[in-house]
């Protein structure tokens, strides 16, 4: 089929990439500068491009099970149909331009955090990237280090412990968190995604039963709400307990599918210049073998950000949690959402109090939390030890990005953002005075207090002592982690 035809068929189906708005959408649009409204744009756009090239491999689908997998996988990530409003697909923020982050650069200039499906919402962190996450082991715990080890999410929360695989578990969050996609009911996106082009080969790899439900007759009207759903009544899309259940069922399997995207070669592919070095096919840069050495040496940086060991991929994460000492990024839109929304929801009841907290949130308040995975009480005793950690991310593709100028955000909360302020932060945190944000030496020569001091890493960050012209050579270092290098594409 061709691009056209799928289009075609989309819109005699009524099902067209560009929806008609949802009831309530003006209530829910955000007010952008001009800007960042274009670059929106832009991203939406390139996402029903990215949808429309890849509905059209259903016409001719992989015959291998595995692929077929990783197409649903695709095509769910691709499908704004999935939001309570229909504008927004995962890949909203996560594109493969810039290594399956945000790529809106001035949303990651100014605010660190996304809009969610209601355009009013932003969540607390900064999109972290999906390629490699599909890697990161079913959270577990070590204790010779005293580690936690594992699951997805900045706080770990998508253990991986019910469905044995935490970028599955990941996949669930999304759908319903009232920050992003914003849909009221799981069963909201089951029921959407039974409408889509993609449904037969979705019942063909995961059983005729999938979408075998009987829908009430309000559930298009139940699933433009936007979510959270009102305590009295948790589940508003009223199904019998055997659909229910079945409605759970394909969920998962929705979420197995993009686990099976995110651990594919489209997303996870090793094709830096980095492991082309390690495969003897190019050689580094003198630049780039100092900052390499600086890396695995006096910078410390592998410690954390591991580039292998025996028996061990290079990841650029090991899986476990610290507490870098980042300060705060005053430009969440998190800070001043404690007052109710357009729709009654408060996202941030704490306001400018808010402290992220990390894995010990999670392990304090799993329960509270809006989370995909079940929880886990008995860990709740490793909670003070985990207080104001995150998960170490992988350093693959941080510079990834269309162009020069295009501005990336780094750490949890989108504090940092260019490498070269990271690896200063890192060399200077403890040497250089405190100044309040704004100050005009902010990330040269004084660094705001850190978010919170607990549990923070001391014995491999803080104080390098690496010269202006090392910390260059590490950022040069990074930078031979983008994928899809060809020796013949850089120099
Ligand atoms: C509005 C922006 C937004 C949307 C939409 C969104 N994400 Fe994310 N994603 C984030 C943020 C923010 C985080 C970190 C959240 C946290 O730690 O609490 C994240 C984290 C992740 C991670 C964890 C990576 C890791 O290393 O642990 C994966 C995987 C991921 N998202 C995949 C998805 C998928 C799949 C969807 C759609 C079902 C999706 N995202 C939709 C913003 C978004
Ligand atoms: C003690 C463990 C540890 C060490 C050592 C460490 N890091 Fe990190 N790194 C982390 C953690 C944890 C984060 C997330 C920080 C946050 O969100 O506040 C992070 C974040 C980053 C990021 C941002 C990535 C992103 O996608 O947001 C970069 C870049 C980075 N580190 C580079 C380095 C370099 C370069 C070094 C050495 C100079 C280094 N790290 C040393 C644990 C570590």
């Amino acid at each position: 089929m061709s691009v056209a035809a799928v289009a075609a068929v989309l819109i005699a189906a009524g099902l067209s990439a560009c929806a008609p708005n949802a009831p309530g959408k003006a209530r829910d649009g955000g007010s952008f500068s001009p800007q960042t409204q274009k670059e929106i744009e832009q991203v939406e756009a390139e996402i029903d491009r990215m949808e429309t090239q890849t509905l059209t491999r259903l016409a001719a689908p992989p015959t291998n099970q595995v692929q077929q997998v990783e197409l649903l996988g695709k095509l769910l990530m691709f499908d704004k149909q999935l939001s309570v409003n229909r504008n927004e697909a995962c890949a909203f923020c996560h594109m493969p331009d810039v290594g399956f982050t945000g790529s809106v650069s001035e949303l990651n200039r100014t605010t660190g955090a996304y809009p969610g499906s209601v355009r009013t919402r932003f969540s607390s962190r900064k999109p972290q990237s999906h390629a490699y996450a599909a890697l990161s082991p079913v959270l577990h715990y070590n204790p010779g280090p005293g580690d936690l080890v594992g699951g997805n999410f900045w706080d770990m929360r998508a253990t991986g412990r019910r469905l044995g695989n935490p970028a599955a578990e990941q996949a669930e969050g999304p759908p319903t968190n009232p920050v992003e996609m914003g849909l009221p009911d799981t069963a909201c996106a089951v029921y959407r995604a039974s409408r889509r082009p993609y449904r037969a080969m979705f019942e063909k790899v995961w059983g005729a039963q999938a979408f075998a439900i009987a829908w009430p007759r309000n559930v298009e009207q139940v699933c433009n709400r936007p979510g959270p759903a009102s305590a009295a009544d948790p589940f508003p899309v009223h199904l019998s307990a055997v659909d229910r259940g079945r409605s759970n069922a394909t969920f998962d399997q929705m979420a197995q599918s993009i686990a099976g995207f995110e651990a594919s070669a489209e997303d996870t592919n090793f094709t830096s210049k980095f492991d082309a070095m390690l495969a003897g096919k190019v050689k580094f840069t003198a630049q780039e073998q100092a900052g390499f050495t600086l890396f695995t040496g006096k910078g410390q940086c592998n410690a954390c950000h591991r580039d292998g060991g025996p028996g061990e991929d290079p990841l650029f994460t090991d899986f476990t949690a610290s507490n870098i000492g980042s300060p705060a990024n005053p430009r969440l839109p998190y800070y001043k959402e404690n007052r109710p929304d357009a729709r009654g929801y408060v996202a941030n009841p704490d306001g400018p109090a808010f402290i992220d907290y990390g894995v010990g949130n999670f392990l304090s308040n799993g329960h509270l939390l809006s989370q995909p995975s079940a929880v886990d009480a008995r860990w709740l005793k490793l909670a003070a030890a985990n207080q104001g950690r995150v998960q170490v991310p992988t350093l693959r593709n941080v510079d990834k990005r269309p162009y020069p100028g295009f501005v990336k955000a780094y750490g949890h909360n989108g504090y940092f953002t260019s490498l070269k302020e990271i690896v200063h932060f890192y060399n200077t945190r403890d040497t250089l005075p405190r100044c309040k944000a704004h100050d005009p030496g902010e990330g040269t020569t004084c660094w705001p207090a850190p978010e919170t001091t607990l549990n923070m890493n001391t014995s491999h960050s803080g104080n390098l002592g690496l010269s202006n012209a090392e910390e260059d050579a590490i950022v040069s270092f990074m930078a031979t982690l983008t994928d899809g290098f060809t020796p013949t594409s850089r120099p």
